[in-house]
């Protein structure tokens, strides 16, 4: 039973069982990760990188380690292609901060998405500020999913760079990362792709999606806060310049100048997160070792579970229906301010997400202040969304 390897999942809230539905905003981490991080605690705690005492040998290799078995669960051709971040957050940062930033110019577009996180909005924003660039957005239906048709216009030969969503953490609709990438690779449009929710979801490819950069955030996949990484590829890596000055991403500093340190080490500037990237490489192998084939397919029957249960409820809607989606649902009830419903609901033992999810875009579109989000792991169950549909139709009996 995967749920067991779970100890937050046996959680009391309000004296009910915890269900935990909100694994879009972070998911619960599995023994295996909690005892990647206690061991580099109590075992080998010592700085990396530069130590010659055993200690911090012991260190560097676990966490040198954890940068291969990130590398494998996304198959990036290698682990030094790979750079350890806080989230996807700062992956997108950097890349607007150090890759677009050197070639973007005045007049120049920025392509993103309607269904993009406030991450992947704001970087580009701040950006367009300092440089006179212009952001420009790939509309989206009725049912959450992106709107093609005009694709071919909002990639033109102003287009500097595309930034897009893989999974939506909002409506779940899964993206075609490999198309949209075709398309921008066929006019000379580099892409970065935020992973943030397909990590724990779908099998990631980088190099078979050939997207040029790819980030991931380590507390969405069952690893630590404060962890992720930034894919890229090694040409682009090589020639961008630095985020961050500080120590380790240096070969050399005078007073006059300083030479950089090679790729990765080039963009780590300080003392990482070491324990955090000793579980993310934990969590890579915990979810490499149940399979994304199997979680996928978990995710799809818990999906068609879910919705054929909320379907149920009356005076409910459930917004973006895409054909592709992960197991994401937010719903909004007649009548009921989603913050009521989270809040009752939470005293049923049921914790969801309410409001606009860090995607304020998506929910101006469809006209709503926010929106209840049932967000599911594959370590939920069907008692859970039971659970779920119960105690919401509890709420909209106290509202009757
Ligand atoms: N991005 C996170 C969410 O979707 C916080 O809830």
């Amino acid at each position: 039973m995967l749920e067991e390897q779970f100890p937050g999942l046996r959680t009391k809230v309000h004296g009910k069982p915890l269900v935990y539905l909100d694994n879009a905003a972070t998911a619960q981490r599995p023994q295996v990760v909690l005892d990647a991080i206690n061991d580099y605690y109590q075992n080998h705690n010592a700085n990396i990188h530069r130590g010659v005492h055993s200690l911090s040998e012991s260190a560097t290799e676990l966490y040198e380690q954890a940068r291969v078995s990130m590398a494998q669960l996304i198959n990036a051709p290698s682990e030094k292609d790979l750079i350890f971040v806080r989230g996807c957050t700062e992956g997108v940062n950097l890349v607007a901060q150090t890759f677009v930033r050197e070639r973007v110019k005045a007049g120049d577009e920025i392509l993103i998405s309607h269904l993009e996180h406030h991450s992947n909005i704001v970087p580009w924003q701040i950006l367009c500020e300092q440089t006179g660039a212009v952001l420009k957005v790939i509309p989206m239906n009725q049912e959450g999913e992106l709107v093609l048709d005009d694709l071919d216009q909002l990639i033109n030969n102003k287009t500097c760079f595309m930034s897009v969503v893989h999974v939506s953490n909002s409506l779940g609709t899964i993206n075609p990362i490999k198309e949209l990438v075709k398309a921008a690779h066929d006019k000379g449009v580099p892409v970065l792709v935020d992973g943030a929710q397909a990590a724990p979801h779908i099998k990631v490819d980088v190099q078979d999606l050939n997207c040029d950069f790819y980030t991931v955030s380590g507390h969405k996949m069952y690893g630590p806060t404060g962890s992720g990484v930034l894919y890229g590829k090694t040409e682009h890596l090589a020639a961008m310049p630095p985020y961050h000055g500080g120590g380790e991403m240096i070969s050399k500093v005078t007073f006059d100048s300083t030479t950089y340190n090679a790729v990765p080490a080039k963009f780590e500037a300080g003392t990482p997160n070491i324990a955090g990237g000793i579980g993310l490489g934990a969590a890579a192998e915990f979810l490499l070792s149940i399979g994304l084939d199997r979680i996928a397919a978990r995710d799809q029957h818990l999906k068609a579970y879910t919705e054929a249960a909320l379907n149920q409820v009356a005076g409910l809607r459930i917004i973006g229906n895409a054909a592709k989606k992960s197991p994401v649902f937010s719903f909004v009830i007649d009548g009921i301010h989603a913050h009521d419903i989270g809040t009752i609901i939470d005293h049923h033992g049921v914790a969801i997400r309410t409001g606009h999810h860090c995607t304020m875009p998506i929910f101006q579109y469809f006209n709503l202040a926010g929106t209840c989000r049932a967000s599911l792991s594959f370590y939920n169950t069907e008692q859970d969304v039971d659970v779920l549909i119960e105690s919401l139709n509890k709420a909209i009996a106290m509202f009757a």
